[in-house]
């Protein structure tokens, strides 16, 4: 047993003293180091903005749910999910989609670094190598030795040099299609009834598309049999698209696959049967060397895929647009411009030939001049349709980081260009970079960029084909265009962006020519505008309650305390307010077609049944009074149906979709009667 030596009182009252006095001069220690820390982090970080030192930071990470991490927040929202994003997190953020982190760049001076920078930094091939494997079955190790090559052919092919005859036969076909002069004119074309121009436009783009780029014999003789067999596997494969792309089994979507499969097939027989051959894309397929047979028809469906995805939606967005009757003017324009052209067309041919020159065909001035203004730049069906593609265009372009790079909006040598320098970090007084490891996945969304106001100035957001062409830093990166980074950008762009303007145009001019295209209008105002904002405390909180009463509150409270409010919220949209497939309001509302405030119905007192006993004269009072009652109800309707027919807009746009066709999220309906002799 032990015994513990016995201590005074006096000297505990000692010992407590001390400690305290001990504790104090610890304290004091601590804090004059404390304060010489800070003294000097201050120092330095004054020292650091005078040098201008830089800030390095990682993309920051958007929060998510574990596994899926933004993969549910991004498929239920869309372009405005990454709209949020970049209020919330700023122009550079990660997104992770369950296997792989995705870098999203928005500050304009780095989007131009990302089509610009050599192969070394950015690379195209990687990023696009899983995902063709993905939805069009072509294996990178069979295909990506020759992918330079076919995309030289392609290019080679699609010149503007060479387009003469291609535009040519786009609008032959356009017009005997829109005349019923066409194996591919449907029936529904002659119909009076309101259609949806949607499917209209979309059926007319792919007839004339296909024919022209893979030619009549394929279109009309192929192994699919009839040409609604061939277009129907094509939009069951389109509107699956984006979600074969995406890391999900394709297991998943037995249509998708059984349209690609029956597609390969039809392909396939069609190249086996010379079907291609004198075709534009038999000529590919011909001068492409090196391409094995066996990946031909896979290649063959990038291309159909490549040619309609975003044609059939660029001209459904002009055609819907110029039949608003809000846009009477431009459309009268747009014909006064076709017909200047082509009775100068005739002035110069009428010069030019001589009694021995064949009588030019019924259209033939008319298309010479619809192809001179789609190859004029300065036309305004050029612009529009520029300007339509820049607004509607949804493609996400993507790379990879080649090694680690650092980027930041304060670099000079990435600050050339047109657009301005984002304000809060030339306040910060330090340049401000990012920093992104090397094999991350990169990418860029042109529909945001293009509603960036440092891009486009304050109209950003608003229909103008009078703006100008943008200018990304020296040129070299993205073209000169109205259009901007529509058609990506660097040594990928678009090979088909040439082919692609004309085309939209001369459909477009076709149009106009041959239908009086009447919109029906919708019976609500237009959409609430796409922002990108951040929430506020009050609307959340509204929100959250709004999702607890729907009694999810068990999920919600379970989901808040696994992932926090922000995992929840970013990862599976949960609190996100966004108005979803909405235009910008200044863009696509026009002022003075909104119908007037629709009163509440007026309660009317009518006497009692019981009162009428007063005799006759009551009666005939009452009746009186229900009469007028009758009328007045009667007119109210017939105004309020007035005011209904007067809500002429564009329909909201899907904004879900990421790739391919932007497809409009309502119908929109039309009647596209013949225009008759007089009209023209
Ligand atoms: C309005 C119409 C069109 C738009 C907005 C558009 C847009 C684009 C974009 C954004 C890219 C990716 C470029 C990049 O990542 O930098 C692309 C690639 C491509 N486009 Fe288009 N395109 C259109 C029409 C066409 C047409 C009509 C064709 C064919 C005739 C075509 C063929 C291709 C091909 C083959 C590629 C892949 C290039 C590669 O593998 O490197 N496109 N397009």
């Amino acid at each position: 047993m032990t015994v513990l030596p016995r201590v005074a009182p006096q000297n505990v009252v000692y010992y407590v003293i001390f400690a305290f006095l001990s504790l104090i001069i610890i304290a004091t220690v601590i804090g004059i180091v404390q304060n010489v820390i800070s003294d000097r982090k201050l120092e330095q970080k004054k020292r650091d903005i005078a040098q201008k030192k830089p800030v390095l930071n990682p993309a920051p990470q958007v929060p998510g749910v574990p596994i899926l991490g933004n993969v549910i927040g991004l498929a239920r929202y869309g372009v405005s999910f990454l709209g949020a994003c970049r209020e919330t997190w700023g122009d550079v953020f990660t997104l992770n989609l369950g296997n792989q982190k995705m870098t999203f760049l928005c500050e304009p001076k780095m989007i131009e670094h990302f089509f610009k920078a050599p192969d070394s930094e950015i690379t195209f091939r990687p990023a696009v190598e899983q995902f063709t494997q993905r939805v069009f079955g072509l294996p990178s190790q069979t295909f990506f030795p020759v992918h330079s090559a076919v995309l030289s052919a392609l290019r080679n092919l699609l010149v503007p040099g060479k387009l003469a005859d291609i535009s040519e036969k786009v609008a032959s076909l356009a017009f005997a299609f829109l005349r019923n002069d066409s194996p591919s004119s449907s029936s529904h074309v002659a119909s009076p009834a309101p259609q949806n121009l949607f499917h209209f436009i979309r059926h007319w783009v792919f007839c004339v598309g296909v024919e022209v780029l893979f030619g009549s014999e394929f279109l009309h003789k192929g192994p699919h049999g009839s040409v609604a067999a061939l277009a129907a596997e094509f939009w069951i494969f389109e509107e699956g698209f984006e979600l074969a792309a995406s890391p999900l089994p394709h297991l998943l979507q037995p249509r998708w696959i059984r349209a690609r499969a029956r597609l390969l097939t039809w392909l396939s027989h069609a190249y086996k049967d010379g079907q291609f051959d004198g075709t534009p894309v038999g000529d590919l397929v011909k001068d492409t060397e090196g391409l094995a047979d066996e990946i031909a028809p896979n290649m063959i469906l990038a291309l159909l895929w490549a040619s309609q995805a975003n044609t059939a939606g660029a001209t459904f967005w002009l055609a819907a647009r110029l039949a608003l009757p809000q846009e009477a003017a431009r459309r009268r324009q747009i014909l006064d411009e076709l017909a200047a052209r082509k009775a100068l067309i005739e002035r110069e041919d009428k010069e030019n030939s001589s009694s021995s020159s064949p009588s030019p065909t019924k259209d033939a001035s008319t298309i010479a001049a619809m192809i001179s203004l789609a190859n004029d730049q300065k036309s305004l069906i050029s612009r529009c349709v520029s300007e339509t593609v820049r607004l509607a265009v949804q493609s996400i372009d993507v790379r990879i980081a080649a090694r680690e790079l650092v980027l930041s909006a304060d670099d000079p040598n990435l600050s050339h260009g047109t657009y301005g320098v984002r304000p809060d970090t030339a306040r910060i007084g330090r340049p401000h970079y990012y920093v992104i490891p090397a094999g991350r996945m990169l990418a860029v969304c042109p529909y945001d960029a293009h509603r960036d106001e440092r891009m486009y100035g304050t109209d950003a957001a608003q229909f103008n084909p009078d703006r100008a062409d943008l200018k990304v830093g020296n040129g070299s990166a993205v073209m000169h265009s109205v259009a901007g980074l529509a058609y990506g950008g660097g040594p990928y762009r678009c090979p088909g962006r040439f082919f692609a303007e004309r085309e939209v145009a001369i459909l477009v001019l076709t149009l106009m020519l041959e239908r009086d295209v009447s919109l029906t209008p919708f019976s609500t105002p237009s959409a609430i505008p796409y922002r990108r904002r951040r929430l506020t405390p009050q609307e959340s909180s509204s929100l959250l309650r709004s999702i607890k009463s729907l009694g999810k509150e068990f999920f919600f409270d379970l989901g808040k305390g696994l992932w926090g409010i922000s995992g929840i919220r970013w990862g599976l949209g949960a609190t996100l307010h966004f108005p979803l497939g909405a235009w910008p309001a200044a863009g696509h509302a026009f002022a003075g077609h909104y119908p007037p405030e629709v009163a509440a119905r007026e309660e009317l007192e009518v006497a009692e049944v019981a009162g009428v006993e007063n005799g006759a004269k009551e009666r005939e009072k009452i009746e009186k009074i229900e009469e007028e009652e009758e009328e007045e109800e009667r007119k109210k309707r017939q105004g309020q149906e007035q005011a209904t027919r007067k809500i002429y807009r564009l329909p909201r746009p899907e904004l879900r979709k990421l790739v391919g066709v932007k497809v409009p999220g309502e119908a929109c309906m039309a009647t596209l009667a013949p225009r008759t002799k007089k009209d023209k």
